[in-house]
């Protein structure tokens, strides 16, 4: 056992405090949920995850976002100091806000390296997208914000699950280390919102932005990480201008009102 741990290849996510507390990063290859509230800080963090992963670790990344436009990221994250030009994004948006019930076949906005394209939105088509891309740029690293967005396009919880799960499959068959967000309803700890996608990942990280006193303070725990030992603290974290810092020996619920 000690030697297989040894010998998992990792890859650090080069956020401050993080890779020390699951043995020095994700076993490669391992895709993790990253969850949490509106606002916790999951694209961010996913974010800081491919950002590092170009400019610390000389490997690739392709950021799939089906929330936000293109335009928005590059506003978003740029109060960061990041160049996001080192990242490709895939980002495939509603053209216009459709209430039916039945999306599947609503219109979609498509950024491509080629630009703009307006078509239908497909799972297969969606695959399709991230396969090309991942083994074009030979992507190490992927991201996937969020998988919750994906209930925007599938009929029933059924047809949800099965996506997710070939979704995930898919990440694991691409061989790249990947990271999926997910949102849980505000204060829930923990996990997800369609009771499958903690399943489907090798890990899972919760990211808190809780009450205490008058005050809400950030925090973050690794609810399970396969392959490695971990941390079982829920520890500190703090979103300044530089992005992502966690505290691993700061415990969130001890912080003084
Ligand atoms: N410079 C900063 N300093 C402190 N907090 C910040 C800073 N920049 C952003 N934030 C916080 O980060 C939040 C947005 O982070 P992010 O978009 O990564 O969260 P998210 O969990 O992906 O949100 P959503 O639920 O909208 O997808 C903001 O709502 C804000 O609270
Ligand atoms: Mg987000």
């Amino acid at each position: 056992m000690l030697l297989y741990l040894a010998m998992v290849e990792r890859t650090p996510t080069g956020i401050p405090g993080l890779d020390e507390m699951i043995g020095g990063g994700i076993p490669r290859g391992h895709t993790v949920l990253i969850s949490g509230g509106p606002g916790t800080g999951k694209s961010t963090f996913a974010m800081q995850f491919l950002y590092n992963g170009a400019v610390k670790y000389n490997e690739p990344g392709v950021y799939i976002s089906l929330e936000e436009k293109p335009e928005d990221f590059v506003k978003n994250f740029s109060k960061y100091g990041w160049d996001l030009s080192r990242v490709d994004i895939i980002s495939i948006v509603p053209t216009k806000f459709v209430t039916s019930a039945n999306l599947r076949k609503g219109r979609f906005t498509f950024k491509t390296e080629k630009g703009f394209r307006e078509g239908e939105f497909s799972m297969d088509f969606l695959r399709e997208m991230i396969t090309d891309k991942v083994e074009k740029i030979k992507a190490k690293r992927v991201v996937l914000d969020s998988i919750s967005a994906l209930a925007l396009h599938l009929e029933n919880r059924f047809m949800l699950r099965q996506e997710i799960l070939s979704t995930a499959l898919l990440l694991g068959d691409l061989g790249a280390t990947s990271m999926i967000t997910t949102e849980t309803p505000e204060g829930q700890i923990g996990l997800s919102r369609f009771g499958i996608e903690e399943f489907v990942s090798q890990g899972v990280i919760g990211l808190y932005n809780i009450k205490l006193g008058s005050k809400r303070v950030r925090g973050l725990e690794i609810l399970k990480m396969r392959g490695t030992k971990h941390s079982q603290n829920i520890c500190l974290m703090s979103m300044t201008d530089e992005g992502i810092a966690v505290y691993p020996k700061e415990n969130l619920y001890s912080e003084k009102l």
